[in-house]
């Protein structure tokens, strides 16, 4: 087993740290612009002029089965949509909001149909609601706010109330959690500081997190809420960065369950031009990193406007279906590997380890020649193979088995015999059976 164990958390975390692996899917208003998820505040758009996207909303080809299907494919477990994002427009039929899909061209519950759909494939359903918005009378101007900048954006706060705010955010998650069946995930966001101009950032206080958080376990006692209302939840959730080592938590040094959330191409909401699209190497070493240091992976598509994921977006998906479909043993039920056997790795390479302690996972990020040496393993396996295709590896103990001087000798020594020629997968995978 395992030795490593992760701080108590209020939900049931069992699930989500044996999936590693979901989908993030932010879609909204914003992908008719194209210019990222943040643009009404970026550009300082104003609600009248924002509101052509909402009029246009028209995703003719929105078709959350075949969104399902390929976050199947990709290998991923669990899926985390936004009902809301920060412009403030549900996808959802709110009943203490007209600005939802509803009364868009859409004329729909889009929620609906996700949750639907990726149920029936089996994936788990979860829901990000944005603590921002930018759309409700009653939220007040601040510095990332769209109006900051107006010659009246001080006055504009008068007769501001964050108190009803906050129960439109009860009164609305209170729906999300109510009217979908059982949801898994809650991912809020998010809370942040001020400036100079606006001193007053906005945090538990403003949303009323303990509140908030209340109505949520109360109606779904084991959803997984992450820890953005300024209040500790279950989930910690390092944004567009690779930690380097298991995260701990601040105060007590115990490690925590996380979930790094990242993006094909810099942008979360669809953003045509935007060009800096991670290579497949990256996409598939960036999965394996995060395990290596018993972390979750969720990995953002941006839909179109018109509802589909567009030929970038399905062909990173296939890179991970490629990949996953062979090697997903050292993804699932994984976790870091053991400290005695971490001290072990070798050059350019990332274990992980099955919670059973019985299988050890080798990947290979630059492929070596012929041999890998793990000084401390010898006499600890039962077989070697390559995971993508189960052929043998032949391995020696003790010493490498090789004519010429200066060769390595070792009691402990374990030496993996490797095909000259690297396989054609993005990282092979050595799996190694444990006595
Ligand atoms: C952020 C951004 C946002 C995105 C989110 C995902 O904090 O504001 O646009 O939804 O991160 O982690």
């Amino acid at each position: 087993m395992s030795s490593y164990k992760t701080r108590k958390t209020p939900g049931d975390t069992k699930w989500f740290t044996y999936d590693r692996f979901g989908m993030f899917i932010h879609w909204g208003i914003y992908a008719l612009p194209a210019r990222h998820e943040w643009i009404k505040s970026r550009e300082r758009i104003s609600e009248e002029k924002y509101q052509k996207y909402f009029e246009k909303f028209d995703p003719d080809l929105y078709d959350p089965k075949d969104w399902a299907a390929q976050a199947k494919a990709a290998g991923m477990k669990y899926a985390v949509l936004t009902t809301k994002h920060h412009d403030g427009f549900c996808l959802f039929d709110s009943k203490f909001t007209e600005y939802k899909s509803t009364n868009t061209p859409a004329k729909r519950d889009l929620v609906k149909e996700y949750v639907d759909a990726f149920r029936a494939e089996g994936i788990k359903v979860g829901f990000y609601y944005s603590l921002i918005d930018w759309h409700h009378p009653d939220f007040t101007l601040d510095r990332i706010h769209p109006r900051r900048d107006d010659p009246d954006a001080q006055e504009l706060n008068k007769g501001r109330d964050m108190a009803k705010y906050a129960k439109y955010m009860r009164d609305q998650v209170a729906e999300l959690l109510t009217n979908y069946g059982k949801i898994d995930v809650l991912w809020f966001d998010y809370s942040y500081i001020g400036n100079d101009q606006w001193p007053n950032g906005k945090g538990k206080d403003d949303w009323e997190s303990e509140e908030l958080l209340k109505v949520a376990r109360g109606l779904q006692p084991d959803i997984i809420i992450d820890n953005r209302t300024e209040i500790e939840q279950d989930l910690w959730t390092p944004e567009q960065f690779q930690p380097m080592e298991w995260l701990k938590h601040n105060e007590t040094g115990e490690l925590v369950v996380w979930e790094a959330c990242q993006t094909f191409s810099g942008s979360w909401g669809y953003y045509r031009d935007e060009m800096t699209w991670k290579s497949p190497e990256m996409l598939i070493r960036m999965l394996i990193t995060t395990v290596s240091i018993g972390g979750n992976l969720l990995m953002n598509v941006g839909p179109t406007a018109r509802g589909f994921l567009d030929k970038r977006a399905q062909d990173a998906l296939a890179v991970y279906a490629e990949w996953m479909k062979y090697n997903s043993r050292s993804i699932y039920g994984c976790t870091m590997a053991e400290p005695d056997i971490l001290e072990m790795l070798p050059p350019d390479c990332r274990f992980t380890q099955s919670e059973d302690g019985k299988r050890l996972y080798i990947h290979l990020f630059a492929w070596p020649f012929k041999h890998l040496q793990l000084n401390g393993l010898a006499g600890r396996v039962e077989y070697a193979q390559l995971l993508h295709d189960g052929s043998e590896i032949k391995y020696t103990e003790g010493e490498l088995k090789h004519f010429g001087v200066g060769l390595p000798k070792g009691e402990k020594l374990l030496v993996l015999e490797l095909p000259v020629v690297k396989p054609d997968v993005t990282v092979p995978v050595i799996e190694l059976f444990l006595k």
